[in-house]
């Protein structure tokens, strides 16, 4: 056994969404997950909604002591537009909504919780795509912005830390070219365009929140999926296929984040796919100078690649960045067989190492990892006890790789796993569960897994114990 020491401070926690975790309970807006499962129920894994989730709403105090059980510091969660906001126009205040912020704030805080906040974790109100095209649009970016300077003015005397979007390159490809997001759009031209503008409202939101903030340690970032690219092999092909990949699935969001400015290849390729973005002077401005203060990494699985097998030119074909680079399944993978990703965990010291040489050592934290299983109840032992091993070692090694990169320099300051209760997760409802603390969704009741206790351990030691096995496979 080895031990691993991590930094004084360092965060310990969880992660999870507002529409994942609250249930509609008391809200009269539906965002455009509650508006698909209203119109469109049989797209859910076996029919389940978003209207109970793991039902925060009601029982967030009794969720939030579990987590200060198993030894969390900090949650991240996200505050929904349609709960908060009465008007979207005026971005008027709903009572109930204010109040529920404020107590789930409070709360944390009581129990020695870090609450951290995301702005937008893929829930647009639908009613905003409906009248103006949602992202499409450049209104909607003025009303997001004045949501977000509400969500400021209320509640940052007590909330430090702050994120603008959760995984904003989901909702383009989700939304605009895969069809597994609301509103299952395909269009790549236009995918193109939501992405500038989702850019354009993150950095117009950081900009509100230097003049609305009233905290002084307060900080604002973006939390982006990075899923690194590794090429097939060393040939030319492949190589360029793993920048092209790199440009679209990580820089598309990260430059502009971090460095307040677009890779020009990626410009290039745009212009001459004649899938360029509409946007003004002012907008890029607007991005340059409002970079972000740190960055949430949500970090699942690599992203494996090859040069595509057909060739870019094509004709009478939709424009998919896939014409530069394709999918490569490569033999001998380790995988998550239950939700079908690659584990790599080595991975996140890739990470590490990219934001340090390229980023200029930005700080950042590990703000989703995790592994889905389904079915996980066939691992309930006699005490009703979840016995996830397989989660342990997962988070060990990730841990480990985590520590490596510290190590060497990185400025990573924590780690969250997605999520501290089971919780619902959109079309794939709750067929995989990830939690450090079990639900059973039909009565509600919540029962800490075996990797919280071991969480609990690691949370309140700062130390990684790590079996030789594991150090020895990452050896080789
Ligand atoms: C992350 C999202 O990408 O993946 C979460 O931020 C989501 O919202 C999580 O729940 C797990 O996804 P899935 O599809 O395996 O449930």
């Amino acid at each position: 056994m080895v031990k691993k020491e991590f930094p004084k401070d360092f965060w310990w926690g969880a992660a999870t969404s507002g529409p994942q975790c609250e249930g509609r309970f008391n809200k009269n807006h539906a965002n455009n997950f509650d508006y698909l499962f209203d119109t469109k129920p049989e797209l859910f894994h076996d029919g389940i909604g978003p209207d109970t989730a793991s039902n925060f709403y009601n029982s967030f105090r009794e969720d939030i002591k579990m987590m200060k059980e198993i030894g969390m510091n900090s949650l991240r969660t996200s505050i929904q537009w349609t709960r908060l906001i009465a008007d979207f126009e005026e971005a008027t205040l709903r009572e109930d909504g204010v109040r529920f912020y404020n107590d789930v704030i409070d709360t944390c805080i009581e129990n020695g919780i870090r609450p951290v906040f995301a702005l937008n974790h893929f829930d647009l109100p639908a009613e905003l795509e409906h009248k103006y095209g949602g992202w499409l649009s450049k209104h909607v970016i003025d009303l997001y912005v004045k949501f977000a300077e509400q969500c400021f003015v209320l509640f940052s005397d007590r909330v430090v830390d702050w994120f603008t979007f959760n995984e904003p390159v989901v909702v383009v490809e989700g939304g605009y070219m895969y069809n597994f997001h609301y509103p299952m759009v395909v269009d790549g031209k236009k995918a193109m365009q939501a992405a500038f503008n989702l850019q354009v409202a993150s950095a117009r939101a950081i900009a509100n929140f230097r003049k609305s903030n009233k905290n002084s340690l307060g900080k604002i970032g973006i939390v982006l999926n990075l899923t690194p690219p590794y090429p097939r092999s060393d040939c030319e092909a492949d190589q360029q296929a793993s920048f092209y990949a790199n440009l679209f699935k990580n820089r598309l969001f990260m430059d502009p984040s971090a460095l307040g400015a677009y890779p020009s290849e990626l410009l290039e390729i745009l212009k001459k796919d004649k899938v360029m973005w509409e946007a003004s002077q002012e907008e890029y401005q607007v991005v340059k100078e409002n970079t972000i203060d740190y960055l949430g990494v949500n970090f699942y699985h690599p992203f494996r690649v090859k040069a595509p097998e057909l060739s870019s030119d094509a004709l009478a074909c939709d424009w998919f960045p896939e014409r530069y680079f394709e999918h490569y399944e490569m033999p001998g993978r380790r995988m998550n067989m239950d939700r079908g990703w690659e584990i790599f965990p080595q991975a996140l010291y890739d990470i590490g190492e990219n934001i340090k040489g390229n980023y200029g050592n930005l700080p950042w934290f590990v703000s989703e990892n995790g592994m889905g299983v389904s079915r996980e109840i066939r691992w309930t032992n006699a005490k009703g006890v979840v016995e996830d091993d397989y989660r342990i070692q997962f988070v060990t090694e990730h841990l480990y790789q985590l520590h490596k990169t510290i190590a060497a320099g990185s400025n990573c300051f924590g780690y969250h796993m997605w999520t501290p209760i089971d919780c619902w997760s959109w079309l794939n409802s709750y067929k995989n569960r990830y939690g450090f603390i079990a639900n059973d969704v039909h009565t509600q009741i919540k029962t800490i897994k075996k990797s919280g206790y071991w969480f609990k351990k690691v949370a309140e030691s700062d130390i990684l114990e790590v079996p030789q096995e594991i150090v020895d496979k990452f050896m080789v």
